[in-house]
């Protein structure tokens, strides 16, 4: 016998059996691209720690929609910037309020791309608190029930999933209650059972303005140290009605991702998020990393841990490098 007698190589000298034995593929199918929309016409302001990612009025956001559609990319998920704040969060449930308005104007102009609405207080609020503040607190049930209008207003405007991203007790079911209630049984709510508080949300809270005036989120978000309490969160959001589940953020959360998807049946979803995005574009910019190879082996790293869908900025990218692959990264 000669030595070693097992050599995994040889399934990984002959590119076409490479391709064959591959374990994981990356397709357009599984991406969302997040847009950001602000209230208002012929505005498009770009975001200095995202290069490429605008904070635009929805006449624009129309024509970005059409490229993603041309690309492939079957869904989008929108964050409202509204032009008022306040304690209650009052445009986020208005029925013309900048997210309601959008959906409206994407439904009457295009009849084939998804769109998910983030449902959440804190871009709303002036405070920037993704709740109702008392004493400084963020109030539970109070701000549960605001939650479930501001679904309820996302589902009559014509979004087709809702997705909850406050990590506040109890709001999947009270979610599912009033939609179910008010004849919209059919839309589902895809809930970001695990959601850390992370420092990877900065550029985001830049572009949506969405800083917490005071306090951070840490009495409603995830402690980074936490994977026990993640399966808590899960098997909560499960057992209220969620129909696919978030892990946010991606990267650094790779082994919640996977854990999701073991202990349940229904989809898990994990979002690569705004910092993870200006990271590789701060150091792409920079000639440090090769831009398209690290895209591509983060997101497919994503996948392998177990997401079924990838909420990320990179989409329009992968979209076309997939394109030139032939349909698969
Ligand atoms: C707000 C929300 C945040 C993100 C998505 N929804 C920010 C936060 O919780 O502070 C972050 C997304 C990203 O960083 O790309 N509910």
């Amino acid at each position: 016998m000669t030595f070693p007698s097992i050599r995994p190589r040889r399934l990984r000298l002959n590119p076409v059996l490479r391709k064959m034995v591959r374990e994981n593929a990356l397709s357009t199918n599984d991406l969302v691209y997040p847009m950001f929309i602000s209230e208002g016409k012929n505005k498009k302001d770009g975001i200095p720690s995202m290069p490429g990612i605008y904070r635009q009025t929805i006449d624009h956001a129309l024509n970005e929609i059409e490229e993603v559609i041309k690309l492939g990319i079957p869904a989008i998920c929108l964050f409202g910037i509204p032009d008022g704040k306040d304690p209650e969060a009052s445009s986020a449930f208005d029925q013309d309020g900048v997210i309601q308005v959008a959906l409206t104007e994407i439904k009457k102009n295009f009849s084939e791309i998804l769109v998910i609405t983030d449902t959440c207080l804190c871009e709303y609020m002036n405070h920037g608190h993704c709740g109702i503040v008392m004493k400084n607190q963020v109030i539970n049930d109070p701000s549960v029930e605001l939650l479930a209008k501001v679904a309820l207003s996302q589902a009559r405007a014509g979004a087709d999933i809702v997705a909850p991203s406050d990590m506040l007790d109890g709001r999947v079911e009270a979610i599912r209650w009033v939609l179910d209630n008010e004849g919209f049984e059919h839309i589902p709510i895809m809930s970001y059972a695990v959601k850390y508080a992370s420092a990877f949300y900065g550029p985001f809270r830049e572009a949506a303005q969405s800083a917490p005036a005071f306090g951070d989120r840490n009495s409603y978000q995830m402690d980074s140290a936490n994977s026990r309490e993640a399966i808590k969160e899960i098997s909560l959001d499960v057992a209220e009605g969620a129909d696919i589940l978030m892990i946010k953020p991606a990267l650094a959360y790779l082994d919640i991702v996977s854990k999701a998807k073991e202990l349940t049946d229904i989809p898990v979803a994990a979002y690569n998020v705004s910092g993870e995005y200006a990271m590789i574009k701060a150091a792409s910019d920079k000639g440090w990393i090769d831009e398209r190879k690290i895209v591509t082996e983060t997101l497919i790293s994503i996948k392998r841990a177990g997401a079924d869908i990838i909420f990320t900025y990179f989409a329009k990218e992968a979209a076309r490098w997939i394109k030139e692959e032939n349909g698969t990264l």
